[in-house]
């Protein structure tokens, strides 16, 4: 028999089937569009049920963040997976060609030299080769080469027998959730044109190296109108959050309102003894403490703000001309940050309209290593 999402224990995460469909159909239409490929990351959704939609829609792979993560989407038979991340150690490497043995069409981005150094030896003692992507820093200083070095470390690699340079990786997340468009666009064009010399040099010196791997949510519309950007690594559009609902669209000065959000969670209220707000049954252990305040979509409470309140309660606040939700009351909010919201589920609950109609687990779960 049908059952209601409001009979579900909570808390627990919903995933609108409409709206996540429209989400992976419009984000391939709009990079097809511009002549662009879509490699997807799946750090967002963490589950190889949707990694696999968003590849029937025509993504040419998907990225993960780490080792662990391109291991259980290998397993569960997708292809053109891009690490994006950097790793080091015998462990990991180790890990990887076990990966490679398996889907020869692993690549990673790579930015150390040791790192390659440590790769490239333990592929020719296993006989194998591999495609890899530099991964050169636009200004988040997280990862990558500078720009300046880059030449110089892609000679390095190309040097290197058993790696495949095919490209470079060029990701801005410090610039995905500028608030202006127009400032978003400013900044990223001056980012990734820094590397644009790099790539269209190495490109004419390399067959084969052809990928320019760029772009989150924010910036891939901006990114979609640079010629050498080749492929976008986008990944929070499937579900989106409070924190990407936020910033300002091309044409709309209050939202970004390219994609919707696909992804609630459901709370209860669970105590109603004070004044101004409601005690619900979701805190740190539901959701994640990152990015904008999330919010309810209720009918009825819509744009009520929800604060945390420890680790597993929140509070809904109401003003004086709001009817309060009364106890037992299950509300539907908006996440904070997405992906590490996720991270703290094993499943997500499909649903078509107030109808649960299935169960997708999420099976990249704590795959952090
Ligand atoms: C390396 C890398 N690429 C792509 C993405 C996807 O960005 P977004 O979720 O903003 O679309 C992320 C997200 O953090 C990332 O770390």
């Amino acid at each position: 028999m049908a059952r209601s999402k409001f009979e579900l224990a909570t808390p627990c995460l919903i995933l609108d089937i409409d709206v996540l469909e429209t989400n992976i159909v419009k984000m391939q239409l709009l990079a097809t569009h511009n002549g662009k490929s879509l490699r997807p990351h799946a750090k967002t959704h963490k589950c190889t049920t949707i990694a696999k939609k968003q590849i029937e829609a025509g993504a040419i792979g998907v990225c993960a963040a780490k080792v662990s993560e391109a291991e259980r989407l290998t397993k569960a038979g997708i292809k053109g997976i891009l690490i994006t991340g950097p790793f080091a150690g015998k462990q990991q490497i180790r890990k990887i060609l076990e990966i490679l043995s398996e889907s020869p069409s692993l690549a990673t981005a790579v930015d150390n030299l040791q790192t390659v150094d440590d790769l490239d030896a333990a592929l020719r003692s296993a006989g194998l080769e591999m495609d890899v992507l530099l991964d050169i820093d636009v200004g988040l200083k997280r990862t990558g080469v500078k720009p300046s070095e880059a030449l110089t470390f892609a000679e390095k690699i190309l040097e290197r027998k058993n790696l495949r340079l095919r490209g470079i990786q060029a990701y801005a997340g410090h610039l995905q959730h500028v608030p202006l468009y127009n400032d978003r666009k400013k900044a990223s064009h001056a980012s990734l044109g820094e590397v644009i010399p790099v790539f269209n040099k190495l490109k004419s010196q390399v067959e084969k190296l052809t990928i320019f791997s760029a772009s989150g949510t924010g910036t891939f519309e901006i990114d979609g109108q640079i010629p050498e950007v080749t492929e976008h690594q986008v990944g929070s559009y499937v579900v989106m959050d409070a924190e990407y609902y936020a910033i300002e669209s091309p044409n709309n000065s209050q939202h970004f309102i390219a994609f919707e959000p696909a992804l609630r969670l459901l709370t209860t209220v669970v105590s109603v003894n004070q004044h101004g707000f409601v005690t619900v049954d979701a805190g740190l252990k539901s959701i994640y403490k990152d990015g904008a305040n999330p919010f309810i979509i209720s009918r009825g409470f819509r744009g009520m703000k929800y604060d945390w309140f420890g680790d597993e309660y929140g509070k809904v606040i109401y003003s004086e001309n709001d009817k309060p939700p009364e106890l037992g009351t299950v509300l539907e909010m908006v996440t904070s940050h997405c992906d590490p919201t996720i991270n703290l589920f094993d499943k997500f609950y499909v649903t078509k309209g107030d109808e649960v109609v299935d169960e997708w687990t999420i099976d990249l779960r704590g795959c952090s290593q």
